[in-house]
């Protein structure tokens, strides 16, 4: 790492904990515990905070500054906590950030219910910061929460069908991931009055840094550790999922692989057992490197957006934010 990095590393370990204490701070107390005790468990889990850092460093990037815009930093985030812990209950999965999902730890209606208050949360930790232009922001909010839940109906939908093209996939991935990392930009500016030409240019930075992150995210279900991830591994092809990945080994493959890849839809998911066997044939028919082309190709496309920009410091942060994630294993 160099030392410019190193700086970078350090200011986004800063901020995080400090936006993690707040979230800890949050629900201290609040009853009745049946309730914010699941939230607690869900929001204080960890995991790496992404959004709410691409408020602040959208926020700094137009020329204001952190402290003017916590509390939506803290709304993005505990509005990803509601998406996440809704879609393991979707995706059937156990674990998240090394630990039980919400729905396993408790059960589904505990973990549905914890999801619908953190809406609420985080519209109210929003308007906290919101002083000018309050229809503009928690419009751009909402239509934030919209895309996800559409996205995420595309998302099951797609597991029940056999033609999805690479087109239909990244509008999915549009919807259900990037338009959030969009909005997340787009507020930062707007609560610091940003030009229409610089809210442009940061939402623009994070919806290509968000569509580069969900296609990693298919990845790293497939190339991760388990360790790191804290995810089960090959749950999407255990589930059926229409990822990047598996949709180009559809275009890649013969006669032979394909008939082992439409068995994927026909029974709705494989088992277990089987995630090797497509994890091989997903290296031998070149998909992984398909895929860190596409996340490249994602990433230069976030990162054309920041020459506009007049904050150096903010403008840097996002151009280290976007070539630091490419290496993520988590
Ligand atoms: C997981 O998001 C859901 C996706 C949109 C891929 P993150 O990978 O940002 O999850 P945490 O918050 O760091 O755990
Ligand atoms: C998540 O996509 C998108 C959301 C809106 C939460 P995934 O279902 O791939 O996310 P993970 O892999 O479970 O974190
Ligand atoms: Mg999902
Ligand atoms: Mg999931
Ligand atoms: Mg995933």
């Amino acid at each position: 790492m160099n030392s410019n990095s190193e700086n970078f590393n350090n200011i986004y370990r800063t901020e995080i904990s400090k936006i993690e204490k707040q979230l800890r701070l949050l629900l201290k107390g609040k009853k009745p515990r049946s309730l914010y005790e699941p939230c607690s468990y869900m929001l204080n889990g960890g995991g790496k905070r992404l959004r709410p850092f691409l408020v602040l460093i959208s926020a700094k990037a137009v020329g204001g500054k952190f402290n003017d815009v916590y509390n939506a930093a803290i709304a993005v985030e505990i509005l990803h906590n509601f998406t996440l812990a809704h879609d393991d209950i979707m995706d059937n999965s156990p674990k998240r950030r090394g630990r039980k999902t919400l729905h396993k730890k408790y059960d589904v209606n505990t973990a549905i219910l914890a999801g619908d208050i953190l809406i609420a949360l985080a519209y109210e930790s929003l308007l906290k910061d919101c002083k000018n232009n309050v229809n503009g922001i928690v419009s751009a909010f909402t239509h934030g929460v919209i895309e996800v839940c559409e996205g995420q109906s595309l998302d099951k939908d797609f597991e029940l069908r056999q033609n999805v093209s690479i087109s239909e996939y990244q509008r999915m991935i549009y919807k259900k991931t990037a338009a959030l990392a969009e909005m997340c930009c787009s507020i930062g500016a707007l609560l610091c009055s940003a030009s229409a030409k610089e809210i442009k240019a940061v939402s623009n930075y994070g919806k290509n840094l968000g569509m580069a992150f969900q296609i990693q995210d298919d990845l790293l279900d497939i190339v991760g550790e388990e360790n790191q991830i804290g995810k089960t591994i090959g749950s999407d092809l255990v589930e059926g999922k229409k990822t990047y990945l598996f949709l180009r080994a559809l275009e890649r493959s013969n006669v032979k692989d394909r008939t082992e890849l439409t068995k994927v839809i026909k029974q709705k998911g494989i088992s277990r057992s089987e995630i090797h066997k497509y994890s091989k044939l997903y290296l031998k028919l070149g998909v992984i490197k398909d895929a860190e082309h596409e996340i490249m190709k994602y990433t230069k496309l976030a990162l054309k957006n920041l020459s506009s920009l007049k904050n150096g410091e903010g403008k840097n942060l996002m151009f280290w934010l976007a070539t630091a994630l490419i290496t993520r294993n988590k």
